[in-house]
């Protein structure tokens, strides 16, 4: 399998969107001092551009979850690395790569609130709504995309194509 040729977003695309996403994060938590939480490894890039836009304080953390899908019905998510700071009373912004059966985020926030959290908001990149499983939404989001594995700008395939400064199908 190997990346489209075309991009299907390219990155003058994907920097406006994420400007844009930043500046809402911005207008919205204001006074929040949120704590931005990043979803590695995929999350990495996108977290980067939206920090480097960010001009409210916010403190940065980070998590990575796995999880298993084993059968379609059963995906079980393990936290294998938790945020290094408590958010306790803290206001989340979860900067997640992509939303596509939601498992991974709904356990994420069950997790925050279980922290107690004093609010958990998603800011996804890439959302694929047609796949969800779990009841999550995104408060933010760049792109809704098809039902399409994509790569690229974090997302990979297998440990591979995140290099790829742009969002590519595969064919
Ligand atoms: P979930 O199904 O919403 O829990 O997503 C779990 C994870 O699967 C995401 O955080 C991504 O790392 C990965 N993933 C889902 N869809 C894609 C895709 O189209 N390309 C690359 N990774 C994906
Ligand atoms: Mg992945």
């Amino acid at each position: 399998m190997r990346p489209s040729e075309t991009p299907l977003i390219g990155a003058d695309a994907l920097e406006a969107r994420i400007a844009a996403l930043a500046w809402d994060i911005g207008e919205d938590c204001a006074q929040l001092r949120p704590v931005l939480v990043c979803v590695l490894q995929g999350a990495l890039p996108f977290a980067r551009a939206i920090t480097r836009r960010l001009r409210i304080p916010y403190t940065l953390d980070f998590v990575r979850a796995k999880s298993y899908t084993d059968t379609e019905s059963s995906g079980t998510v393990h936290l294998l690395r938790p945020p290094a700071m408590s958010v306790r009373r803290r206001h989340v912004v979860l900067l997640e790569d992509i939303l596509d059966t939601g498992r991974t985020a709904h356990a994420l926030v069950q997790y925050l609130r279980e922290q107690q959290a004093a609010s958990i908001r998603i800011c996804a990149l890439l959302d694929k709504p047609s796949r969800r499983i779990a009841p999550v939404a995104a408060h933010w989001r760049g792109f809704v995309i098809p039902d399409l594995f994509v790569v690229g700008f974090g997302l990979d395939l297998n440990e591979r194509f995140r290099e790829l400064p742009d969002i590519r199908t595969l064919a």
